[in-house]
């Protein structure tokens, strides 16, 4: 019997759903490779240890960006090995996949996506539009006709739609989200303070120590990196308030996104929205006070799902377990 599973494929993190057996892999979408020699040398958590640290010959990179193949040929072989270690494809057996694509995504993009997933072993591939999967991990129920609204923040897209009847009303893709925001705190810190991180240490510390309200104390963290001026290793204490300073307009931009698409609902569904609110999923719902900091800019009550980040694969899940959630079920093409 082939292994039916679930596929999303983040800017910053793949998540695998196999059938029967829930999520099975959670890996960051990073893949090290020889450049001299083309080969593949690191893939997940150990290639996205290597990041800024790799000798010439080597390069960490992101084969997905923004929900879409940025490198056609590295992405194939990283989803054909994270098939082979989940053990969803053998010598007998190829995979049925269901994989998520970005809400607007163009008929080349798309193409390219499923192609990846055939080279990678697949038997057949079907597609659904992300917020919907997002949606439906969080819980929602998407088929009703009271309308409902999802907003990922990811790693490279935040993503805010209206959905229903099963279907996406509106909605509003930027690419702004964890990146970003990492890229922020590194632009901020070296006018600010004249000191060069690099963005694992910046992802550490918005993590760690991010806040998106003012006022908000979450202590301090030492970071080290290069002293611009001086041209040597050097360590500071960075406070949250220097995190919030650095991140705030960039939290607003997003907020904007998601007023911009509450603006073009039709307005008996606005009505439901204002009834039952938004709901927050992806990494970046993880950012302590974003719920708070858009009730503020929206008026309407945020709830932040369970497991944020696993919302979208858990709910390709669903899919795969019950595909007639969406109307008309899901069209798998085989090869
Ligand atoms: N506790 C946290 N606080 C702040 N940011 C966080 C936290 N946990 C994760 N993140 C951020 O969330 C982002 C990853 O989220 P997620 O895995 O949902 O993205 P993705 O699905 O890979 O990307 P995309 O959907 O944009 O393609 C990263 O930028 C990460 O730094
Ligand atoms: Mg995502």
């Amino acid at each position: 019997m082939p292994k039916h599973i679930g596929l999303d494929l983040g800017t910053s993190n793949t998540r695998m759903y196999i059938k029967g057996r829930g999520i099975v892999l959670r890996s960051p979408t990073v893949v090290a490779v020889d450049t001299q020699e083309d080969t593949v040398v690191a893939l997940g958590s150990e290639a996205k240890r290597m990041i800024g640290k790799t000798p010439f010959n080597i390069t960490a990179f992101r084969p997905i960006q923004n929900g879409v193949i940025a490198d056609f040929e590295v992405s194939a072989m990283m989803i054909h090995e994270y098939f082979v270690r989940t053990e969803a494809l053998s010598l007998f057996n190829r995979p049925v996949v269901l994989v998520s694509t970005p809400g607007k995504c163009t008929e080349v993009e798309r193409l390219a996506l499923e192609n990846a997933i055939f080279e990678a072993g697949a038997k057949a591939v079907g597609m659904v539009k992300s917020p919907l999967a997002c949606a439906i991990g969080a819980g929602l129920k998407i088929n009703s006709a009271r309308g409902c609204m999802v907003v990922d923040i990811g790693g490279g897209m935040t993503q805010a739609t209206v959905i229903s009847s099963g279907g996406i009303v509106t909605s509003k893709a930027i690419k702004l989200a964890g990146d970003k925001l990492d890229g922020a705190i590194i632009n901020s810190l070296r006018s600010k303070r004249g000191l060069f991180i690099g963005d694992v240490s910046a992802e550490m510390i918005k993590v760690k120590i991010g806040a998106a309200m003012p006022g908000m104390n979450r202590g301090t963290v030492e970071v080290s990196g290069r002293n611009e001026q001086l041209k040597c290793a050097q360590s500071i204490h960075v406070s949250t308030a220097d995190i919030y300073n650095a991140i705030h307009t960039a939290l607003e931009a997003i907020c904007r996104t998601i007023m911009n698409v509450l603006e073009i609902t039709p307005p008996e569904i606005a009505s439901d929205i204002s009834d039952y609110g938004i709901m927050l999923v992806g990494g970046g719902a993880n950012i302590s006070g974003i719920s708070e900091l858009i009730q503020k800019k929206t008026g309407l009550r945020v709830t932040i799902a369970k497991n944020p980040m696993d919302c979208e694969c858990n709910g390709i899940g669903k899919l795969i377990e019950k595909p007639n959630i969406i109307p008309g079920g899901i069209l798998y093409k085989n090869r």
